[in-house]
């Protein structure tokens, strides 16, 4: 008997990373999945080492209709949706503003800013209809610390965090969940070199499964954490 038997649940970025790890644990504890990244071998592999209901769909997030048909596709195989994680998010490289391309900030925005807004407008209409759900944000430290060279990535997790923020407010008399989690320096492909000294993948989904499955009298609005290596706060 897992924690989330019977549960539908939507995580973007699912290919590698804190999402691979997340949709693995989520399993574990029951949960039927719609998983989504662009590389369709990873998410084959990903659905081929679970055991419960998994749908997969290969497309770019920032584009808004295979989005939609993706949710569509989720309901269709699986039924309503009861959680929704929006993981996928990307910064390009470390740069200047003063040498970021007007192209390369509008995908930025695109992947880590409107797509969260899009998944999470449409599935709350849904979770409404059905008297509740669980949306979890993962924004990131780089809210609370402002970085140069990472101006357009702290800019689009900073407007989620206020999408957010509001968006919680917004949905709370319709029984709906909104927790933004706020992760430190992980060890994952988001930078090009490995930081064994920053935490582990696994252990953000840990921590992003305990804001799922604590007694239904609270909700976690935020959750920051970081490894014991990092003391920029
Ligand atoms: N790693 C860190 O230190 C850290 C710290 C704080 C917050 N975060 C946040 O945590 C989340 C997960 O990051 P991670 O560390 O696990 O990074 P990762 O290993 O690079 O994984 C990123 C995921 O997002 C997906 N993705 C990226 N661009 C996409 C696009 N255009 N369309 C569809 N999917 C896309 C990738 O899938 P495909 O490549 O298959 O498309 C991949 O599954 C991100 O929101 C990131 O901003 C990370």
């Amino acid at each position: 008997m897992g924690a989330l038997d019977g549960k539908t649940v939507v995580v973007t970025g699912a290919t590698r990373g804190i999402g691979r790890s997340l949709a693995r644990r989520l399993s574990a504890e029951g949960a039927r999945l719609g998983v989504c990244g662009r590389d369709e071998t990873a998410l084959s592999e990903l659905k081929g080492s679970l055991e419960t209901p998994v749908v997969t769909a290969a497309f770019d997030l920032s584009l808004e209709t295979p989005a939609l048909e993706f949710l569509e596709k989720v309901r269709a195989e699986l039924g309503g949706i009861d959680i929704l994680v929006n993981n996928a998010g990307f910064n390009p490289r470390k740069a200047p503003l003063a040498e970021v391309g007007t192209d390369e900030f509008d995908s930025i925005m695109a992947v880590n800013l409107r797509a969260p807004f899009l998944l999470m407008r449409e599935t709350a209409r849904e979770m409404k209809e059905r008297g509740g759900g669980h949306v979890i944000n993962i924004l990131s430290t780089v809210c609370h610390s402002d970085m140069a060279t990472m101006g357009a990535y702290t800019a689009a997790k900073e407007g989620l965090r206020a999408l957010t923020n509001v968006f919680r407010k917004e949905v709370l008399e319709d029984g709906i969940r909104v927790t933004s989690v706020y992760p430190g320096g992980t060890d994952t492909d988001f930078r090009p070199n490995p930081r064994p000294d920053y935490m582990k993948p696994s252990s953000v989904a840990d921590a992003v499964l305990t804001a799922l499955t604590l007694p239904e009298d609270l909700v976690v609005h935020e959750l920051t954490f970081r490894p014991m290596v990092e003391n920029n706060f």
